[in-house]
């Protein structure tokens, strides 16, 4: 009886292992791949079109060694059982292939027959591109210098570079990658931004037909001058590559993890070297570097030339700025949130002659009374009063320090000096942010502009 079912059993563990290694061998090949699972058909025909048509998905998609272990069977099934639930747009399974998988010896060793392999060494071509002259240039990679000079924390991998980014290629490099290291957080031409890591630079003068002894400008002219090369390239890098916070929330529930997000060492070593995340699930993907017209970019960066437009006004209704006042003189309005469109409303022009909303006093009278559009008029008459006033004082100011310079010690006219550029800079406020936007703290920025250039004449010694 007892010899019947070990009998039994033994079978049955025959039947099972029979079954497991059949189903290994048939679940190996790339056709079953391909055909099988409706989700594998794109990456089948793209593989099948590619230069690896020869090497079997697991021989990339599993480790080596990994093949016959449980987790690896597990990862298996995990992407079957996404297909089941899932219609094909909707699955998407990050695919890992590790280091090993493509550096094994039959494939691509770093190290080769004792020296390094050439793909690791070589100076590739990346990109072929059309340069303005209709000739090519190319931008160049080595694998080497990128795994020994990196950003701090980034350990990359093979895939963080070599991913599926097309439905026609298996895998490729995309440009996204490179931009988004070499100019996030860099000077413009400077560091791993320079051009000239990726480019020739031009050594063809820009006027074609210039004579010899006309000195014609060169790229290296302009080079040896110093001159910004953003000058005439401002527009080809464009965007930031930021980081928001909202991206860490893909993936993580707990905002206890958030608190790292400034720390980019910890950030890339525990998601690229540790884990195989790509640099956009985090970094937005707005960086870019292509062509442009050239006027846009500049006009655009309007922090480039001056201060926020209009930023006077703001700092006038925030009742804030102002040197020597400790505490913000918001008008009501400014708490209540009112947009500036709630008093420009009149279709007008400015002094320039371009169309330009003013400001309409019936609006003053629409919340509160008929009363109130007289107002206005009023602060405006009664702020230039105020500030005529204390331009005097101002001058006032300057003439003691002229004449003190060389007299008094050097210390009290710099003191002097710092009192007067702080009234100076409180009467800014008012005269270019319109005292009528906040009479109350109009009237106190000219008071403590006066009290300044009052104190600054104290200091030097000089009489009233
Ligand atoms: C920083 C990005 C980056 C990383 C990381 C990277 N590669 Fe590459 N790789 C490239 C680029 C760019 C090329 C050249 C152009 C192309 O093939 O698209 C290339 C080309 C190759 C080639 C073809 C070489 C030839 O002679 O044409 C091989 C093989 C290769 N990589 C293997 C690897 C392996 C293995 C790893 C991981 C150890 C790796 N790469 C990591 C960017 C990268
Ligand atoms: C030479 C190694 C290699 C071979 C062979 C290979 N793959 Fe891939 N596969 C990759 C790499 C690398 C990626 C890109 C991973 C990434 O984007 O991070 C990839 C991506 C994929 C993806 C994800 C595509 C997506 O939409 O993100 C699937 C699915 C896939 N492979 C299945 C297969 C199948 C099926 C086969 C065999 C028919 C196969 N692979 C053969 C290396 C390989
Ligand atoms: C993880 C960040 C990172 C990524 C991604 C990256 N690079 Fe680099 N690359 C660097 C750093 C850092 C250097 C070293 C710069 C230096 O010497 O100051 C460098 C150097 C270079 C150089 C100089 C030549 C050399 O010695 O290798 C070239 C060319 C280059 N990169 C092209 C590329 C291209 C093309 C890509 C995209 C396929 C790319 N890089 C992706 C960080 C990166
Ligand atoms: C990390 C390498 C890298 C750096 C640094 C770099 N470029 Fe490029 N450049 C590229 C690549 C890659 C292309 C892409 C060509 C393409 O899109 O096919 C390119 C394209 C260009 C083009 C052609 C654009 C187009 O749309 O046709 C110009 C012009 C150019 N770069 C100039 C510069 C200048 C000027 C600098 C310095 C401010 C610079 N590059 C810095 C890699 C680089
Ligand atoms: C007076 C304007 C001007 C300045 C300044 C300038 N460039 Fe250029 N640059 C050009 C023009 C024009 C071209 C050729 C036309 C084109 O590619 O759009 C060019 C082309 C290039 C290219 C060739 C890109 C390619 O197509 O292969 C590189 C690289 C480059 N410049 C780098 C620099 C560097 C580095 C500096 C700073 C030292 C600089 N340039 C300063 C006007 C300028
Ligand atoms: C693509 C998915 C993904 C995104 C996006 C992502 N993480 Fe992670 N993160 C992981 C995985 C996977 C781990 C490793 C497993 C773990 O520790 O939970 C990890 C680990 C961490 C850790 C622990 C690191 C350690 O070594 O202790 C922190 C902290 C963290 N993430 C913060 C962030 C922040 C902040 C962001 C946004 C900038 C972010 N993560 C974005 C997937 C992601
Ligand atoms: C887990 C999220 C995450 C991933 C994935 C990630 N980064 Fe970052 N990265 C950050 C954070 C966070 C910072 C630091 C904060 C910042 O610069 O906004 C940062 C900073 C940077 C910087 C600026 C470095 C400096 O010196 O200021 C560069 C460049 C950069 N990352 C490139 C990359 C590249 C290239 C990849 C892919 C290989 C990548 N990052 C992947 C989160 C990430
Ligand atoms: C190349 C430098 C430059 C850039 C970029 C620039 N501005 Fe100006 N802007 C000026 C100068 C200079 C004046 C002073 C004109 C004057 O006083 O006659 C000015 C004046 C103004 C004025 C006051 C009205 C006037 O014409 O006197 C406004 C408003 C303004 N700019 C808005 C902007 C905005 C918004 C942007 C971005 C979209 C911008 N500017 C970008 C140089 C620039
Ligand atoms: C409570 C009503 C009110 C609000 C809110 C307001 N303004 Fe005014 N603004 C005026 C009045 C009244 C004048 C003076 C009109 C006059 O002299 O004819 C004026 C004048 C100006 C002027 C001088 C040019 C002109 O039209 O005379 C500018 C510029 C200006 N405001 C911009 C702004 C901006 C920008 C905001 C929002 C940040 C704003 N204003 C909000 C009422 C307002
Ligand atoms: C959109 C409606 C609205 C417009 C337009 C408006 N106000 Fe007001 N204003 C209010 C409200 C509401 C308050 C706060 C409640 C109160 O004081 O009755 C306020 C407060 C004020 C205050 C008290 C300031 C303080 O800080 O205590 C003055 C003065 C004033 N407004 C004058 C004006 C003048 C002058 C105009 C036209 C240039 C104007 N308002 C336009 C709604 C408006």
């Amino acid at each position: 009886m007892k010899k019947r079912v070990l009998i039994v059993i033994a079978v049955i563990v025959i039947l099972m292992v029979s079954a497991i290694v059949g189903s290994e061998y048939y679940t190996a090949r790339p056709k079953f791949c391909g055909t099988t699972c409706h989700i594998m058909k794109k990456p089948y025909d793209s593989w099948k079109g590619s230069k690896h048509k020869d090497t079997a998905c697991v021989d990339c998609h599993y480790a080596p060694g990994e093949k016959f272990t449980p987790q690896a069977k597990f990862k298996g099934l995990g992407q079957v059982f996404t297909y089941l639930a899932f219609e094909e747009r909707e699955v998407r399974k990050p695919t890992l292939v590790s280091d090993q998988s493509c550096m094994t010896s039959k494939c691509h060793p770093q190290t080769g027959t004792g020296k390094e392999s050439e793909y690791w060494t070589k100076k590739l071509t990346y990109v072929e591109y059309e340069r303005a002259d209709k000739s090519t240039g190319s931008v160049p990679f080595i694998h080497k210098t990128h795994s020994e000079k990196t950003i701090e924390g980034q350990k990359l991998h093979c895939q963080t570079c070599h991913s599926h980014a097309s439905v026609d290629k298996h895998f490729e490099v995309s440009k996204e990658t490179c931009f988004l290291c070499h100019f996030r957080n860099t000077k413009f031409a400077e560091g791993r931004a320079k051009c000239s890591i990726c480019h020739e630079v031009p050594t063809k003068p820009f006027k074609q037909d210039a004579r010899p002894e006309e000195k014609p400008v060169t790229h290296q002219v302009l080079e040896q001058r110093k001159v910004s090369c953003a000058s005439c390239h401002l527009e080809l890098i464009k965007g930031k590559g930021e980081v928001k916070p909202v991206r860490c929330l893909d993936c993580h529930d707990d905002l206890e993890m958030l608190k790292d997000i400034k720390d980019k060492k910890k950030m890339h070593e525990s998601h690229i070297a540790a884990q195989n995340a790509k640099c956009l699930d985090c970094h937005d993907s707005d960086m870019q570097h292509k062509k442009a017209p050239h006027f846009d970019a500049a006009i655009q960066d309007c922090a480039g030339c001056h201060s926020e437009p209009h930023l006077y006004q703001k700092m006038l209704i925030a009742g804030e700025g102002g040197k020597g006042i400790d505490r913000p003189f918001p008008i009501k309005h400014y708490d209540m949130k009112t947009s500036c469109f709630a008093c420009h409303a009149k279709e007008g022009h400015d002094s320039k002659g371009r169309k330009a909303m003013r400001a309409d006093v019936k609006r003053c009278g629409e919340c509160h009374t008929k009363e109130d559009e007289k107002s206005a008029e009023a602060w405006k008459a009664a702020v230039e009063t105020e500030l005529r006033a204390a331009r005097d004082a101002e001058k006032k100011a300057i003439a003691a320090i002229e004449g003190a310079k060389g007299k008094a010690p050097d210390k009290a006219v710099k003191k002097a000096m710092g009192m007067l550029r702080d009234g100076q800079e409180n009467l800014k406020i008012v005269d270019a942010g319109g005292g009528v936007h906040n009479k109350k703290y109009s009237m106190l920025l000219i008071e403590t502009a006066v009290e300044s250039f009052e104190n600054a004449i104290t200091e030097l010694g000089v009489k009233k």
